[in-house]
């Protein structure tokens, strides 16, 4: 996606203060069928600008390539489009040095807010048919805080979702209705293998939504 040049001149005036790196744009065509709404990139995608490019990543293309989804047929996003990162002070084995590392780590509401310009742009650009979101990040930008992945996911909502008022420092609801879909985050499976099931059913759903979409 190419972004207005003022709007990325926002963001990153938005943006200042914040443990933030690199900004890595929303990829994938306009009008598609399905648009994912992620969390934030990590350090491979400041590497390489390809968003889900990392681990996750690879879990994510394995699950849109079951139901036929590509890249190339599917946009792709998330509610912060920097790496947040931390900055942590630790003792270097080898060297027996002290050491600063950066890790990444979920993006805090001062920072999905002073991102949600690009993501209320990309969806007035995109006009995705279906929205599923990545993760509690995801649905909670654009449902609120109330939604919680382990209660929601894979139930399909129909109506309102958050966007910015028009003095840019907090969500209202916008009048135009769209359909989502919560999904697990691809990572989700990293750290619990036993919501293997319940991310295939979800995605077995999203398949057969997209399906009645072609009706
Ligand atoms: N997680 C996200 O939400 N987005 C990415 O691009 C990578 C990991």
């Amino acid at each position: 996606m190419d972004y207005p040049t003022d709007l990325v001149d926002l963001v990153a005036k938005r943006s200042t203060g914040f443990q933030l790196e690199g900004f890595i744009a929303g990829q994938g065509p306009i009008h598609p069928k399905l648009m994912l709404v992620g969390e934030a990139p990590g350090r491979k995608e400041v590497e390489n600008h390809i968003p889900f490019s990392g681990a996750a990543g690879k879990e994510l293309i394995q699950a849109m390539e079951s139901i036929g989804l590509t890249r190339e047929n599917t946009y792709i996003t998330s509610a912060v489009r920097s790496r947040p990162y931390k900055v942590l002070e630790r003792l270097d084995k080898r060297t027996q040095k002290n050491e600063f590392v950066y890790p990444n780590r979920t993006p805090n509401k001062k920072e999905i807010l002073a991102h949600a310009p690009l993501l209320d742009y990309e969806l007035s650009q995109v006009q995705p048919k279906i929205i599923a979101t990545l993760g509690n990040i995801g649905l909670q930008r654009l449902l609120g805080p109330k939604w919680l992945i382990s209660e929601k996911h894979g139930t399909v909502y129909r109506g309102s979702i958050l966007k910015l008022n028009d003095t840019l420092d907090r969500y209202q609801l916008s009048k135009r209705e769209y359909t989502v879909l919560p999904l697990f985050h691809p990572a989700a499976i990293f750290y619990n293998r036993s919501l293997t099931e319940k991310i295939k059913e979800d995605w077995i759903l999203l398949g057969n939504l997209l399906e009645k979409e072609d009706e």
